[in-house]
């Protein structure tokens, strides 16, 4: 890596020695040498947004570590309240700290009655429940006016703690509403993710006993979903949050993010190609597809893994853990003949396309008995760690409002013409 690079203009013969730091040219350094010149990036593909000590990924080695900690060791020894205690504070809790921090948000799970009555039950009866809960989230503003104090460090505590603890409830909520179920509340008794299957599945039992091996396996994919860096949803937190709106209101904007298919729909859309190829002896066919261009092999590829996705490696482990409970998902072996098909072929191994996160991930939630619209819901539950995680690092960076350039492609300068004498 050079230490400079020099930019030559032809037409005067002046140079500019334009300084890398950290691997890339810092836009204050470009902008003080080149001023006037724009990088013209709509989807930041070699713009680094801000710095962060958050989450570091190698896409070539298929490295993802959170605050340096691998996340394989996460995933096999730490559950999702540590996971994200670790990415907000930096580091893992004590056993003290941890306590503390488990009993807060256990006893900060439950809505205000009107969130419940009034407002989740006021969408219409076939609503998305992901639809329900952008909007839940951003209406939770409404019920806690301090949390515009955003530089109140005890008011910005009780919102990242009540938002972390009320994403369960709501998802739940969410969920029970758009099959007709009536609301479960939370019970303190239980632990983070048992108690979100509590809220999910009770009936007309006393008390919801989560299988063990069920409620393990979600924690860990919580886990794995906690963070993943500048993703278009962390992008959009940071964004909103740029401009100091509450962390209610951004976290709304990250949800609304990740709803879209390109980002938390992948997983859905990977059930919907699995469900349409059949049996795995389709599997060659749907591959030949995909290299005549007319599908895109759903759950594969990424821009910024060129390896295998190291998410992707602990979720298909996973799965025979789940199957052992559920019984097996016949999509799996759809899924596991197109893997091999599909990673000794020239195509992918050229395009370096490998298995992702979304890859896997759905065939366990569908086995858990999640409805395929309940999977952005579910990436959103712990993903809002990460968001929050980002929100106060962006604060604490005492950043400026985001406000990227662009390069205007419209009209000249021109004159108002009367609608008399317009012609068309
Ligand atoms: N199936 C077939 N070909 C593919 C695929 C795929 N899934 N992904 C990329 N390619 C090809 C693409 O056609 C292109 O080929 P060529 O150079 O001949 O034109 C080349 O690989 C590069 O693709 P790209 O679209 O320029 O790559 P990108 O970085 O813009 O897109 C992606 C990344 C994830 C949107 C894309 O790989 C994709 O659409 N994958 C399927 C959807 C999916 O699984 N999304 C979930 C991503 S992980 C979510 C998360 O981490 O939050």
């Amino acid at each position: 890596m050079p230490d400079t690079i020099t930019i030559i203009d032809n037409r005067t013969g002046k140079s500019a020695e334009i300084p890398i730091i950290n691997g890339g040219v810092s836009s204050q350094e470009w902008s003080k040498l080149l001023p006037g010149i724009w990088f013209l990036d709509p989807a930041f593909t070699v713009t680094a947004a801000c710095e962060s000590s958050i989450t570091y990924l190698d896409g070539d080695k298929g490295i993802l570590l959170y605050r340096g900690y691998p996340i394989e060791q996460l995933a096999e020894q730490s559950t999702y309240l540590e996971v994200s205690y670790l990415l907000l504070h930096g580091e893992l809790p004590t056993k003290e700290q941890f306590e503390k921090w488990e009993y807060e948000i256990t006893h900060h799970t439950f809505i205000h009655e009107n969130m419940r009555k009034r407002f989740l039950e006021g969408f219409h009866y076939d609503a998305h429940p992901m639809g329900m809960l952008v909007s839940a989230v951003a209406a939770l503003s409404t019920f806690y006016l301090e949390a515009k104090d955003i530089f109140n460090p005890e008011s910005r505590n009780k919102q990242i703690t009540r938002l972390i603890a009320k994403m369960p409830t709501l998802a739940a909520a969410a969920h029970r509403f758009s099959v007709g179920m009536p609301f479960v509340y939370p019970d303190n008794s239980l632990k983070f993710t048992e108690n979100f299957l509590s809220m999910m599945y009770k009936t007309a039992e006393p008390r919801y006993e989560a299988h063990p091996t069920l409620a393990r396996a979600l924690d860990v994919l919580f886990i794995l979903h906690a963070d993943h860096e500048q993703n278009c949803s962390t992008t959009a937190m940071r964004v909103v949050g740029s401009s100091h709106a509450d962390p209610y209101s951004a976290c709304a904007a990250a949800c609304a993010a990740l709803y879209g298919p390109r980002h938390g729909g992948a997983n859905e859309a990977v059930i919907r190609m699995l469900t349409e190829i059949g049996s795995y002896e389709n599997a060659d066919d749907y591959i030949k597809r995909v290299k005549e261009g007319k599908v895109r092999l759903q759950g594969f590829g990424h821009r910024v893994y060129k390896n295998y996705d190291p998410r992707a490696k602990i979720i298909k482990r996973i799965a025979d853990e789940v199957f052992e409970v559920t019984g097996k998902n016949p999509l799996i072996d759809i899924a596991l003949k197109l893997e091999e098909v599909a990673l000794s072929d020239e195509y992918f191994i050229e395009r370096k396309l490998y298995p992702n996160v979304d890859f896997y991930s759905g065939i366990i939630y569908q086995a858990m008995g999640f409805p395929l619209e309940m999977f952005p819901v579910l990436f959103a539950i712990p993903r809002t760690s990460g968001w929050l995680a980002h929100w106060v690092e962006m604060l604490d960076q005492n950043s400026k409002i985001a406000r990227p350039r662009q390069v205007y492609v419209g009209h000249e300068h021109r004159d108002y013409v009367k609608i008399d004498d317009r012609v068309s």
